[in-house]
């Protein structure tokens, strides 16, 4: 197979009409974070044993059909010596892996961040294809105040996506490119709005001018939410929003929107990702979750080797309302069922 071919069948691989994208990627000060909600150290050990349950979920291949892992977890195996990568494909769920090095100041502003990690990319990315990495996943934050983000931040975010969307195709891996605007604040919705239409256009602009290939990478951006300290929204008026934007500033050519959740409760973003579905556009538009997902599982899970089993139902339970609300068929009902 050449590149393109490469990219293409990743993308079959990945894109249908009723699974989505768990986000298992949290690097370590992260996961630290959430094992902490659970009073869990965070030891290589309990991360391997946490990772390996969400991947050794059974029948978790039928609602999810990528995984993004932070680079420890592609150098890890199951208790009986698989690798994690290889336990995901066995359910065909492809692996991918979380490329950038996190976030620091952008020098020029005032309150914008820049994501580091383009340094030694190709070559980091040739040691992730040979573990089993068949796409990645690069982050840009862009938080919401009066003056933010400025029009430095919007440029020289999208500039670093694109290259890194670039050099990920250049060397046949699917690219997720993941401009997320943050819901911390007090803004309205419709100023999230104005927010993420900059953004987007600013990242598409970037990436048609390093030559990205749209058809052949994932686009995960936030939902047009309210800030988290304004009044809520209800969710029409959020997936109205949502996809406005998304029709003016997303080519059809990209097959498919996953969505981050951002903050938002597992039923709030299931829902949420119900009502834009029943809207629906030219492109997939599914799931990348990573707390909405994870949240009732490590609560379920608790550390404890007992509560495997609770945590894997928590997990599928999550995994297939998400997937009846990427099809819009999902009811809140179901919730209790
Ligand atoms: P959340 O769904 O928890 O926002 O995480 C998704 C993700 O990968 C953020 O980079």
């Amino acid at each position: 197979m050449n590149t393109s071919q490469r990219l293409q069948q990743t993308i079959n691989d990945m894109v249908d009409d009723h699974r989505g994208i768990l986000a298992a990627d949290e690097s370590e000060p992260t996961i630290k974070k959430r094992f902490a909600t659970i009073n869990l150290e965070s030891t290589e050990e309990n991360r391997r044993a946490y990772r390996s349950l969400l991947l050794e979920t059974p029948g978790l291949g039928d609602f999810i059909s990528g995984v993004i892992l932070f680079e420890e977890t592609l150098g890890q195996k199951n208790a009986v010596g698989t690798l994690l990568a290889e336990v995901a494909w066995n359910q065909k769920i492809v692996p991918g892996i979380k490329v950038d090095k996190g976030t620091e100041k952008l020098v020029g502003s005032s309150g914008d961040l820049i994501t580091k990690g383009l340094d030694g990319l190709a070559d980091r990315l040739i040691t992730y294809i040979e573990k089993g990495a068949r796409f990645a996943k690069w982050r840009e934050v862009y938080s919401i105040t009066a003056t933010n983000p400025t029009q430095l931040s919007l440029h020289a975010n999208a500039e670093k996506l694109a290259h890194y969307a670039a050099t990920c195709q250049e060397l046949g891996v699917v690219p997720i490119v993941e401009p997320e605007v943050l819901m911390d604040g007090d803004h309205d919705i419709d100023r999230c709005e104005e927010v993420t239409e900059q953004v987007l256009y600013a990242v598409f602009k970037a990436l048609l001018q390093y030559g990205v290939t749209l058809e052949h990478m994932i686009l995960k951006p936030n939902m047009v939410l309210p800030g988290k300290d304004c009044r809520t929204a209800d969710p029409d008026e959020i997936a109205e929003a949502t996809i406005r934007v998304f029709r003016r500033a997303v080519p059809a050519a990209v097959p498919s929107i996953n969505f981050l959740s951002g903050g938002q409760s597992p039923e709030e973003a299931t829902v949420n990702l119900n009502t834009i579905n029943q809207i629906g556009g030219p492109w997939q538009l599914s799931i990348s979750y990573g707390r909405a997902l994870q949240q009732p599982v490590l609560k379920a899970w608790q550390g404890n080797i007992e509560n495997i089993e609770a945590a894997e139902i928590a997990l599928l339970k999550r995994a297939r309302l998400n997937s009846l609300a990427r099809q819009g068929h999902y009811k809140p009902n179901l919730e209790t069922d």
